[in-house]
C-alpha cells in the first residue's frame, strides 16, 4: 500500500497551472511590452562624436546628428518615448546655471531636432541644473552652500519653459526644489503650453546608485565629495515619498515617478495603491552597471534577466521605466 493514501491529498495543486506553457500564459498577471519602456539617452555637441561611459558598458554619449539614427530605431521598436541627458563643455557651466535656459543650448536644439525627425517619439527633458553648474548640485547655492529653494525654483522656471518652447512633449523636474511642480504649471499655462506634460521625479531619494550617470553627463567631478542629502531623499523614508507624490499631483504634475527603481520597489507599490495614477520608476545607472558587471563576467544570462528585472518594475505597480536598457529589451520583446 502506497505511503499516500493514509494521507490527505492536497486540495490545492498550483503546480498544474505551471505545468504547460498554455495555461502559464493564461494566468499570466503582468506583461512588459516595449510601450512599458522610456529610454535615457546622453547627448553631446558636436557632430559624428561617440564616446562610451567606463561605468555603463554598452552606453555612450552621442552627437545629435547620432541621437537622432538611435532615436528612429527607438521609435520603430515601439519605444513611446526618450529621456535626454545633455553632457554640457565645462565652460558652459556656472554658479548660476545660466546656460540651462539657453535657447538654443544642446538640450533646446536637440529636442527641436528629433522632434522634427522623429515626431512620434516623446521627448522628455530633465529639469535640474546639475549639468549646468561648476559645483555640480541641481540648484543655486547661498553663501553657505545650501542649494536654495525658492532661487532655484525661479532659474527651473526658466529651464523648463525654454523645454516647452522648444517642443519637449514632456518635462520632468529631478531636483526635488519645494514647490517647482506648481510654479511650472503656472508658466506653463500663461504662456500657453497647457498640453505640456509635468513628469515629477516626486520620490528621488538620495541615492548612491547615481554614480554612473554622474559619470556619464560630467557632473562627478564638480560635485566632488558633497552629496544631495539637503533635498534629495533618505533612503529610510516610506511615508515621505506618499507625501511628496501627494503634493506633486496637487500642484499639476501628470505622471510621477520614483528613483532608484529596484531597490525602491515597495514605494512603486505604495504609490500605485495609494494614488492610482500615471506611476513611473528609473532603473538608474547603478542598477545598470550592477547589471552589466554580471553579463560581462559570465554570472548572469544578460537577455533573460534584463526582461525580469523590467517585468517586476510591472508587478510592482509601475505603468513604466526608465531604462539603459530599453532598447535592448525592445528588441528582445518584439523578437519573443
Ligand atoms: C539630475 C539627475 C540624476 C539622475 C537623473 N537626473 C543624478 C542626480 O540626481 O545626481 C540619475 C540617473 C541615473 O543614475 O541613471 N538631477
Amino acid at each position: 500500500m502506497s505511503l499516500m493514501t493514509s494521507r490527505q491529498f492536497p486540495a490545492a495543486r498550483l503546480r498544474r497551472m505551471r505545468k504547460d506553457d498554455f495555461s502559464r500564459r493564461l494566468m499570466r498577471e503582468n506583461v512588459l511590452t516595449p510601450a512599458d519602456l522610456i529610454w535615457p539617452v546622453f547627448v553631446l555637441d558636436g557632430e559624428n562624436r561617440r564616446e562610451a561611459v567606463p561605468s555603463m558598458p554598452g552606453v555612450e554619449r552621442l552627437s545629435l546628428d547620432l541621437l537622432i539614427e538611435e532615436a528612429r530605431e527607438a521609435h520603430a521598436l515601439g519605444i513611446p518615448a526618450l529621456a535626454l541627458f545633455p553632457v554640457v563643455d565645462a565652460e558652459l557651466k556656472s554658479e548660476l546655471a545660466e546656460e540651462a535656459y539657453n535657447a538654443s543650448g544642446l538640450v533646446q536644439r536637440s529636442v527641436r531636432a528629433l522632434k522634427a525627425a522623429v515626431p512620434g517619439l516623446g521627448i522628455i527633458t530633465d529639469v535640474a541644473l546639475d549639468p549646468y553648474t561648476s559645483h555640480g548640485q541641481d540648484g543655486i547655492l547661498d553663501a553657505e552652500g545650501y542649494v536654495h529653494n525658492d532661487r532655484t525654483v525661479e532659474t527651473l522656471l526658466k529651464q523648463a519653459l525654454s523645454h516647452a518652447e522648444a517642443g519637449a512633449d514632456v518635462v520632468a523636474p529631478s531636483d526635488m526644489m519645494d514647490g517647482r511642480i506648481g510654479a511650472i504649471r503656472q508658466v506653463l499655462e500663461q504662456e500657453q503650453l497647457v498640453n505640456t506634460r509635468i513628469m515629477a521625479y516626486s520620490a528621488k531619494y538620495a541615492s548612491n546608485y547615481y554614480g554612473p550617470f554622474r559619470d556619464a553627463v560630467g557632473s562627478a567631478a564638480n560635485l566632488g565629495r558633497a552629496d544631495k542629502t539637503t533635498y534629495q531623499m533618505d533612503p529610510s523614508n516610506g511615508d515621505e515619498a506618499l507625501h511628496e507624490v501627494a503634493l506633486d499631483l496637487a500642484e499639476g504634475a501628470d505622471m510621477v515617478m520614483i528613483k532608484p527603481g529596484m531597490p525602491y520597489l515597495d514605494v512603486v507599490r505604495r504609490v500605485k495603491e495609494e494614488l492610482r495614477v500615471p506611476t513611473f520608476a528609473y532603473q538608474v545607472s547603478g542598477e545598470y552597471a550592477m547589471h552589466m558587471a554580471a553579463f560581462d563576467n559570465g554570472w548572469l544570462d544578460a537577455d533573460r534577466v534584463i526582461l525580469e528585472s523590467l517585468l517586476c518594475f510591472k508587478r510592482a505597480g509601475a505603468d513604466g521605466v526608465l531604462t539603459y536598457f530599453a532598447k535592448r529589451a525592445a528588441r528582445l520583446l518584439n523578437n519573443a
